[in-house]
């Protein structure tokens, strides 16, 4: 966005893919929560405050001492005075370096304080919202008020106030020393302020349209960008490397309109302000060298007068510009703390308590469920799950088998009836001490950076190496493990690029059963490994399945068949119940799914 150099660059920052016609320059919602972040910096902000007022200051004398130099003492002949002139000189530039040192190192101090402080609590905070909330919102959406709308909204906070301050400042300043030293030619040089306004006030209008094209065009290209990077597999297997180019293209050339419309309004304002400035200058030489001619100013002051003009016109931009800034600002703080405001829809009752180490009994009593409202994913479903026992759930993809495993670990809560475990409801127990009880493998194991030793012990830290290697053994991953050139100690790709997908499951199976759980939920955990690696986890799964509740979502046979109870689940309801034997001779759903399994799996 490089472009924009000529003092607009405020406008270019932050893309966010969110309408910002709201105009609000001061949203009382977003002030008000302010105070606490700048509390903690305000020793800070008060010393770059300080630096900001000396520096505006010291600036501020310098067109003076000229003219006194000028008429006073180099008229005059007179030396003395000249170099008392220069000491005050050497003074103020000394005042100015000082000053501008403490405003920007403070500032930067408290801004990367305010920046530091958003960015943790919107961690925090995120991390606690309920996993509805990130059904309902893209992860780029969500980036990009954690990356762009803190920083522009800690912008704001710092730089923005004590610009605003102080151009406001330095204008009434200026306009003070102008008609101190000549009111007449002061109240001339003024005359331009209003046409200068107007003609800003116009060209704010179009300007702010133009900058939130650009800004929706490259919320387009980011999001295409995302998403494609997100794919690439899918893109190049499928070769579709010329359609997704094609439609980056067109998202691109949008953006390079936008900004080539942009950059024409720019090109219209820079030179508008220099003619305005030059006209300033014009009439202020016409004028006051006629007034020197007569006698009646000193030369002096008319130079004096000519650098106040250039120093008047610089805070007028910078509030221009600033305006459009804290529009987006306010935006942007809205955005912030409307998300801060979300309460996770799953919380810890005020009474909850610590579950205690369970049998491992899990009961449905009547649950129905759905994510969205209206659209039940589950219906009245009523099943126990003795401790020790091994149940297999099966059923067509959709039919709600995930789903009711997320009640159990309460990642969801039910939307009618009661789940429990224990005899506890899992609504009255603290979600951690559950949590600890269930081990689970999601349909869709995910890997983090680290290494493979780091992923197996991520939910229990304190586990040592040799319970990470025994739990990797019972899960049968061992054996590929200790086959890597690094062992445990191979880093694992973003997402587990590295491995296999039935390595992956088996890492996950392995962090699962590293805390011994007394309930264990596999989701379609076996889908992805070969059939030998099947055979160890089939066996592992057998070792482990005597002492704790064994919850299995499967499509292999062996894994089915072996399993003390099959629940097949149709359509959010529960179909059938029984073990293999009895399912096969209902001659049902089981029956033909078994059949269909059977003849792809002799293939
Ligand atoms: N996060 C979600 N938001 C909305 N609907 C969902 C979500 N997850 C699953 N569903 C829907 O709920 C139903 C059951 O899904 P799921 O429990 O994953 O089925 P299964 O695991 O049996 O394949 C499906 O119709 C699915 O589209
Ligand atoms: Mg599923």
């Amino acid at each position: 966005m490089s472009y924009y150099h000529m003092g607009a660059a405020p406008f270019a920052g932050g893309h966010h893919g969110r309408d910002e016609t709201a105009g609000k320059i001061y949203d009382s919602r977003v002030i008000a929560r302010l105070p606490p972040y700048l509390a903690p910096v305000k020793g800070w902000l008060g010393v770059a405050a300080g630096g900001v007022l000396v520096r505006s200051a010291a600036q501020l004398t310098v067109p003076y001492l000229v003219a006194v130099a000028t008429d006073r003492f180099i008229q005059a002949g007179d030396f003395a005075g000249l170099n008392v002139i220069v000491a005050i000189f050497v003074g103020m530039s000394l005042l100015i370096w000082g000053g501008s040192y403490l405003e920007t190192r403070f500032l930067a101090y408290a801004g990367q304080s305010v920046l530091f402080r958003m960015r943790n609590e919107m961690f925090d905070h995120l991390q606690k919202l309920s996993l509805s909330y990130f059904d309902r919102n893209k992860v780029g959406t969500i980036m990009s008020r954690v990356q762009n709308d803190v920083s522009q909204l800690q912008e704001m906070l710092t730089q923005g106030i004590l610009t605003i301050i102080t151009s406001f400042l330095t204008l009434v300043g200026i306009a003070v020393v102008m008609i101190i030293l000549n009111a007449k030619l002061a109240l001339l040089t003024l005359t331009v302020v209003p046409v200068l306004g107007l003609v800003l006030f116009v060209w704010q209008r179009y300007a702010r349209r133009a900058f939130l094209r650009v800004r929706q065009a490259i919320a387009v290209v980011n999001a295409q960008l995302q998403e494609s990077i997100a794919g690439i597999r899918v893109t190049q297997s499928l070769s579709r490397e010329d359609e997704n180019f094609r439609q980056f293209d067109s998202a691109n050339r949008a953006h390079l309109d936008a900004n080539i419309e942009a950059v024409r309004l720019q090109a219209f304002m820079m030179p508008t302000v220099q003619v305005l400035t030059a006209a300033a200058y014009g009439l202020v030489i016409v004028f006051g060298g006629f007034q020197v001619l007569e006698g009646t100013l000193g030369a002096g002051v008319l130079v004096g007068f000519l650098l106040y003009i250039q120093r008047f016109f610089d805070p007028v931009l910078e509030l221009t510009i600033m305006y459009t800034d804290l529009q987006r600002s306010m935006a942007s703080g809205a955005r912030i703390f409307e998300l801060l405001d979300i309460k996770p829809e799953i919380i810890d009752r005020e009474k909850a308590i610590e579950l205690p180490r369970v049998r491992g009994e899990v009961k449905f009593d009547r649950v129905s469920f759905s994510y969205l409202p209206g659209v039940e994913v589950l219906h009245e479903v009523t099943l126990t799950v003795l401790p020790g026992e091994t149940l297999a759930i099966v059923g067509p993809t959709g039919a709600g088998k995930s789903s009711l495993m997320n009640l159990a670990t309460r990642l969801y809560e039910a939307t009618k009836g009661e789940v429990t475990i224990d005899d506890y409801n899992v609504k009255d127990v603290t979600q951690a001490s559950l949590r600890r009880q269930i081990g689970i493998v999601p349909q869709d194991p995910f890997l983090f950076s680290g290494t493979i030793e780091d992923n197996i012990r991520y939910g229990h830290l304190e586990a040592d190496h040799e319970a990470v290697v025994k739990a990797a053994t019972i899960a049968g991953a061992h054996a590929f493990i200790k086959n890597l050139e690094r062992g445990y100690e191979t880093p694992v790709g973003e997402r587990g690029g590295n491995l296999s997908a039935g390595e992956r499951q088996l890492i996950c199976l392995a962090r699962a059963i590293l805390s011994d759980p007394p309930i264990l939920i596999l989701d379609e955990a076996t889908s992805s490994v070969d059939t030998e690696t099947e055979r160890i986890m089939q066996a592992s799964l057998g070792r482990l399945a005597g002492k704790r509740t064994c919850l299995i979502i499967a499509h292999r046979l062996s894994t089915v068949t072996g399993a003390d109870r099959i629940v097949v689940l149709e359509k959010g309801k529960i179909a059938e119940t029984g073990n293999h034997r009895e399912l096969l001779a209902k001659k049902g759903l089981y029956y033909q799914m078994f059949e269909a399994l059977r003849r792809s799996e002799s293939v």
